[in-house]
């Protein structure tokens, strides 16, 4: 059986423990479920397990007093009690964020930090501080080594499933999870905390006297929205209902089996994501939505906005918790729409919002600059001018492309997948000509001609669209090419700096489209 990333943090854990690391600071909102992974390490280690809260002072995991036990609600009688111990300890000092902006408890940390590592083998102790955000005070930054504890994977999840159904009656057992029911039920509740997902498991036990991958699933979207993920409905069709941006599709299709078992075996490397930057109205928003359908994959649409606090470093907090979830999700489209819009000013750091926006841009960054996990990310963008520049640096997306307005053959092939999408036939309809007229026109400009030339046939007895309508309504259009020349030129001449072309007939027909391998 191959561990689970819990179990696999655990023997880390254990590993730089065996190494005489003295203070880790072990980053959960799961305290219950670390323990319980704990006691596997405290044992295989051979230290005794001692827990410390300021509640029930020191005991062991079963809760019973221990090293001074109620009389030490105090962390720094907790600190005492690790110095002048004799045995074998692995200590869990739980809610740690609050004490730790406490300088007496930092100080005794960072004494117990230089001492502990002298202790002789039979004395050895070591300090795992719980907390559920990663800020560590500086006093202690090159003394505590930091462990994010991930979410439960999907061997876990299931562990948990069965466990809720081995717990039932025997009349019940039977038909509690049926056929197909279990696979979508450990889907449904992967990204969710065990206590969450076992939550979820009883409640439809109880309501429904069986699983139901659909109310878990619901659940999940509840608890999932408070992460600042909304799970977005996929485009049916897949990349056929993009016209054009023929480079993009090509990229995509190309990378739509990394994430098999065979592409693993083989090496290939993992794709993390790309970056379309473009005109709007021409497809960005679209392709996230269609490659998620591509490729048969969830897709999530991240509310960075949400995740905005006003306290500086809280939202870092928010974020990081966010990006745990994504990770436990496994395979999926993580969609970031319009980020110029959220990160405009990050490069700032006079910014009036006192750098929330470049601490939410750091944990970004960083999660796609280390990150293990198969969430491939798809971010748009509007404005050139408002994108950090760090967001463009080599390793962090694969690609960036640039969508510009479509050709005239690809005005040609949204006008067909318009067409398509209102169930209109597209013989006797002259689409060389609409394209012509529709020069300049963005993608969401010429797929309105459909719905609107539909009224027009409509209203004269019904008949079938025709050419002339869309003609009509396509020369009553002010295309947003108009009013907005001078940022349309200005884009593109960014684009040609910094991104490879959407569409092969640009490059094809501009002579110094510069090529970079981003
Ligand atoms: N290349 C395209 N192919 C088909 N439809 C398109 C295309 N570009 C734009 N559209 C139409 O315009 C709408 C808006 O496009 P969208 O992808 O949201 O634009 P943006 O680039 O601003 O994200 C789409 O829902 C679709 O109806
Ligand atoms: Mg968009």
């Amino acid at each position: 059986m191959t561990p689970t990333t819990g179990s696999k943090t655990a023997a880390d854990i254990a590993a730089l423990l065996r190494a005489r690391n003295p203070l880790l600071l072990v980053v959960t909102r799961e305290e219950a479920r670390f323990e319980r992974f704990a006691m596997e390490i405290a044992q295989g280690a051979n230290l005794e397990l001692r827990c410390w809260d300021c509640a029930t002072g020191i005991s062991n995991i079963n809760g019973e007093p221990k090293n001074g036990g109620t009389s030490a609600l105090e962390p720094s009688a907790a600190l005492a009690a690790i110095r002048d111990s004799r045995e074998r300890q692995l200590w869990i000092l739980r809610d740690m964020s609050a004490w730790l902006r406490d300088p007496t408890v930092t100080r005794g940390l960072r004494s117990l930090a230089r001492m502990l590592p002298m202790a002789p083998r039979d004395q050895a102790r070591a300090i795992i501080l719980l907390s559920p955000t990663n800020d560590i005070p500086p006093e202690l930054s090159g003394h505590a080594i930091v462990i994010e504890f991930p979410l439960p994977d999907r061997a876990e999840i299931a562990g948990l499933l069965d466990a809720a159904i081995a717990a039932l009656p025997d009349d019940l057992k039977a038909t509690a999870c049926p056929n197909g029911a279990r696979d979508l039920a450990i889907d449904s509740a992967v990204g969710l905390s065990q206590e969450e997902a076992t939550a979820c498991f009883s409640k439809s036990l109880v309501v429904e006297r069986k699983i139901n991958p659909a109310s878990v699933a619901s659940e999940k979207k509840r608890i999932i929205t408070r992460a600042g993920l909304e799970s977005v409905e996929p485009i049916a069709g897949g990349l056929d209902a993009i016209g054009g941006l023929d480079n993009l599709k090509a990229w995509l299709i190309e990378r739509a089996g990394a994430f098999t078992q065979a592409a693993r075996t083989y090496g290939l490397p993992t794709p993390r994501g790309v970056l379309l930057v473009g005109q709007p109205g021409c497809g960005k928003s679209l392709t996230a939505k269609a490659v998620a359908a591509a490729w048969g994959v969830p897709l999530l649409r991240g509310d960075l906005g949400a995740l905005k606090s006003k306290y500086v470093g809280e939202s870092e907090g928010k974020l990081r918790n966010f990006f745990k979830v994504v990770e436990a999700l496994g395979r999926c489209v993580l969609w970031f729409d319009e980020i110029d819009k959220v990160f405009s000013g990050a490069d700032d750091n006079t910014a009036a919002d006192g750098g929330v926006q470049s601490d939410q841009l750091g944990a970004m960054l960083s999660f796609m600059q280390d990150r293990t996990c198969e969430a491939f990310i798809v971010a748009t963008a509007n404005a050139v001018n408002k994108l950090p520049a760090a967001l463009l640096r080599k390793g962090r997306f694969d690609r960036i492309f640039f969508v510009d307005l479509p050709t005239e053959l690809e005005r040609i092939a949204i006008l067909k997948t318009a067409m398509r999408q209102h169930k209109r036939e597209a013989v006797g309809i002259d689409h060389a000509a609409i394209a012509a007229a529709c020069n300049n026109f963005t993608g969401s400009e010429i797929a309105a001609l459909v719905p609107d030339a539909l009224f027009i046939s409509y209203n004269d007895g019904k008949r079938e669209l025709a050419t002339a309508d869309l003609l009509t309504v396509a020369r009553g259009t002010m295309p947003l090419s108009r009013t907005a020349a001078a940022s349309i030129e200005a884009s593109r001449q960014w684009g040609k700096a910094n991104a490879l072309p959407a569409s092969s007939e640009i490059a094809a027909t501009s002579a110094n489209v510069c090529r970079l391998d981003i």
